[in-house]
C-alpha cells in the first residue's frame, strides 16, 4: 500500500475507481444506461454487495431489490441507525457519478471503521436503492417509496418498452411482487437519513468549494401527455384539414419551455416525444411526450403546471387532436432538517472545506425518506461545469475523499 497517500485521498481514489468500474455494468454496449432489472443493474447490485460485505456490513436485499448493508454499533449503543445511501441505477446515457457516489462513499467510511475495529454509538445502513430514475417503467423513486411504506402497487403493471411489466421483471430476477409491501422499515429504528449525491450543477465548481450542504429539495411532477391527431397522407391531404398529432405536440413542447422560462428556480422539460409508428410519408396520428415541471416553491410549480395544461387543452381544441393526460410522479418539496444541515456544516468545515448551503434542482431519494425521518444532504462537486445526466459528468478523487472525511467526521459525532 503507497504509504505516501493519505488515508483521505486512498479513499478518494477507491471511490472514483470503483464508480468507474461500476459503470462497465451497462445495459448499453455504447454508453452507461442501467435500469432497473436489467442484467446490468443485476451485477452492479452483486458487486455493490461485495463491497458491502469487504467493509464488514452484513448485507440484505430487500423486496424490491434495495441492497442494503449494516455495519452494527458497538456494544450497548441505541437501537435507531443511522441510514445513508443513494441509487444505483441510471438514467440512459447518464454520467457515472449521478446516485453511485452516495452509495460508495458511505461504504469507504464502512471499510475506515472496519480497518479500525471501530465502533459508532449507532449502527450505520447504506442503502443501494434499486430504481430512483425510473427509466424503464417510468417510477421514479420507486425503491425509496417501498421502503417509506408508499408502494403503489399499480405501478406493477406498467410496462417498459419492450412491453415488459415491471411485475413480469420483479419474477425474471426471483423477487415477488406480492411482497414488496415487507421492503417497508420501521421509523423507530431510524435516527435520520444523510444522502451524499454529486450536485449536478455548477454553483460548488464556480465558487472553488467541493463540498455543499443542501438546504431544500425542489418538489416536482411528472406527466405523460397522449396526442391523437388523424394519420393521413403526407401527399394527399391539406394542410388546412389535417389533425397533426406532432405538430400539435411541437406546439405543447414550446409552451412548456415558454413558462417555464418564467425565472426563479422553476424548469420545465420535455424529455420524451415519441412518434408512434412515425414514418415518412404518413402525417403523425399518435404521439406520446414526458412534461417534467419543478420549482423550489410547490405554488409556484402547481401555477405553472396549471398554465401549461391549459395551453395544451387549447391547442388541441384549435387543432382538433385528443388529450390523454397520466400523471406519473409527483413530489412536494423537501426542507432538509436544520440540525443535520447544522451538523453536517461543522463535518465539512472540519475538513477544511468552507460550508456551502444551497438547494438541490433535483431530485433524490431523500425527498421520499423524508416521510420516515428527518434527511440531510451533502453535495460534492461537479466537474466539466457542472454537467450531470449526460456521460461527461465527471468529480475528482480529492473531493470524493473529503466527503469520506466529512461523512466520517459527522458519524463519528452523531
Ligand atoms: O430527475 C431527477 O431529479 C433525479 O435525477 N431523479
Ligand atoms: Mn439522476
Ligand atoms: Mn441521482
Amino acid at each position: 500500500m503507497d504509504a505516501a497517500v493519505s488515508p483521505r485521498d486512498r479513499a478518494g481514489r477507491t471511490v472514483l475507481e470503483r464508480a468507474i468500474a461500476l459503470a462497465r455494468h451497462s445495459d448499453s454496449p455504447e454508453h452507461y444506461t442501467r435500469t432497473l432489472f436489467t442484467p446490468a443493474h443485476r451485477a452492479a447490485a452483486r458487486q455493490v454487495a461485495e463491497w458491502m460485505r469487504a467493509a464488514g456490513m452484513a448485507v440484505r436485499v430487500d423486496a424490491i431489490g434495495n441492497v442494503i448493508g449494516r455495519y452494527e454499533a458497538a456494544e450497548g449503543a441505541g437501537s435507531r441507525a443511522i441510514l445513508l445511501g443513494s441509487h444505483f441505477d441510471s438514467v440512459r446515457n447518464g454520467g457515472k457519478y449521478d446516485g453511485v457516489l452516495g452509495i460508495l462513499v458511505p461504504i469507504a467510511c464502512a471499510a475506515e471503521l472496519h480497518a479500525r475495529g471501530e465502533r459508532l454509538a449507532h449502527a450505520v445502513e447504506v442503502i443501494a436503492f434499486s430504481d430512483e430514475e425510473g427509466a424503464r417503467f417510468q417510477t421514479s423513486f420507486l425503491s425509496s417509496r417501498a421502503l417509506a411504506g408508499r408502494f403503489d402497487p399499480a405501478v406493477l403493471a406498467r410496462r417498459d418498452a419492450d412491453g415488459v411489466s415491471l411485475e413480469a421483471a420483479m419474477r425474471e430476477v426471483g423477487l415477488d411482487p406480492a411482497a414488496v409491501e415487507s421492503a417497508r422499515i420501521d421509523p423507530a429504528g431510524v435516527a435520520a437519513y444523510v444522502e451524499v449525491h454529486i450536485e449536478q450543477g455548477p454553483v460548488l465548481l464556480r465558487e472553488g468549494l467541493a463540498l455543499g450542504i443542501v438546504t431544500t429539495i425542489a418538489g416536482g411532477t411528472r406527466n405523460t401527455v397522449r396526442v391523437r391527431g388523424e394519420a393521413g397522407h403526407a401527399g394527399t391531404v391539406p394542410m388546412a384539414m389535417r389533425h397533426d398529432a406532432l405538430a400539435a405536440a411541437a406546439e405543447m413542447v414550446l409552451a412548456v419551455e415558454g413558462r417555464c422560462a418564467a425565472g426563479g428556480s422553476l424548469v420545465g422539460t420535455v424529455g420524451i416525444l415519441h412518434v408512434k409508428d412515425g414514418t415518412g410519408n404518413v402525417i403523425p396520428g399518435d404521439v406520446e411526450l414526458s412534461v417534467d415541471i419543478r420549482a423550489a416553491e410547490d405554488a409556484v410549480r402547481e401555477a405553472a403546471e396549471h398554465d401549461v395544461f391549459e395551453h395544451f387543452e387549447a391547442i388541441a381544441r384549435r387543432r382538433g387532436v385528443s388529450l390523454e393526460r397520466t400523471r406519473t410522479h409527483h413530489v412536494h418539496a423537501v426542507p432538509c432538517a436544520p440540525w443535520l444541515q447544522d451538523r453536517l456544516a461543522e463535518s465539512v468545515r472540519r475538513a477544511g472545506v468552507e460550508p456551502r448551503r444551497l438547494p438541490s434542482g433535483a431530485g433524490h431519494d431523500a425527498m421520499i425518506m423524508a416521510e420516515v425521518c428527518d434527511v440531510g444532504m451533502l453535495f460534492v462537486r461537479c466537474g466539466a461545469g457542472g454537467v450531470s445526466h449526460n456521460p461527461a459528468e465527471t468529480v475528482t478523487a480529492e473531493d470524493c475523499g473529503l466527503a469520506v472525511e466529512a461523512l466520517l467526521d459527522f458519524l463519528r459525532r452523531l
